[in-house]
């Protein structure tokens, strides 16, 4: 049976009715028309759904709608704008990391995070906060390259 939920989502407030246990991700997919966060494996194992809840990553394709409370969501679309994006965003530009793009949601956002807690990472750091996330395209090597990049630019 549906319930009323209403969720911070990138600073403004969302009243949707959904049924309790229905991912978070839907919810911002379907309800919501956020469509960055996206479906990969729906089973926390490749990371495109990754959001922020109270400034930390999480898999929305698992977690429940009524998990977040009160929580903060941040998704990519929040995270910068075309006038003045995140860091993270500019790099991807300037090292023409996506290929079909699908998975650079989860290695944004958890990049993000991760960056924002730890200035100045090494490179085996930096393997290990994006570790678990996949990418078909095979883009790991520009991934790594933006990632420094970024960290640089917040350094
Ligand atoms: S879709 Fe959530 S981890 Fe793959
Ligand atoms: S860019 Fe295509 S899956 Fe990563």
């Amino acid at each position: 049976m549906s319930q009323r939920f209403s969720l911070s989502v990138n600073g403004r407030i969302h009243n949707i009715d959904v049924d309790p246990d229905m991912p978070l991700l839907y919810a911002l997919r379907n309800d919501v028309g956020l469509n960055n966060p996206h479906f990969g494996c729906g089973l926390a194992q490749c990371g495109a759904c990754t959001v922020h809840l109270d400034g930390q990553p999480i898999r929305s394709c698992i977690t429940p709608v009524s998990a977040v409370g009160n929580g903060r969501i941040l998704t990519l679309a929040g995270l910068g704008t075309p006038d003045k994006p995140h860091p993270l965003q500019t790099a991807y530009v300037e090292e023409q990391v996506p290929q079909c793009g699908y998975c650079i949601n989860g290695w944004i956002m958890t990049a993000a995070a991760f960056l924002r807690d730890k200035k100045k990472p090494t490179e085996a750091e930096i393997r290990s906060a994006l570790e678990g996330l996949k990418c078909r395209c095979g883009t790991h090597m520009g991934i790594m390259r933006a990632v420094k990049r970024a960290a640089e630019m917040m350094g």
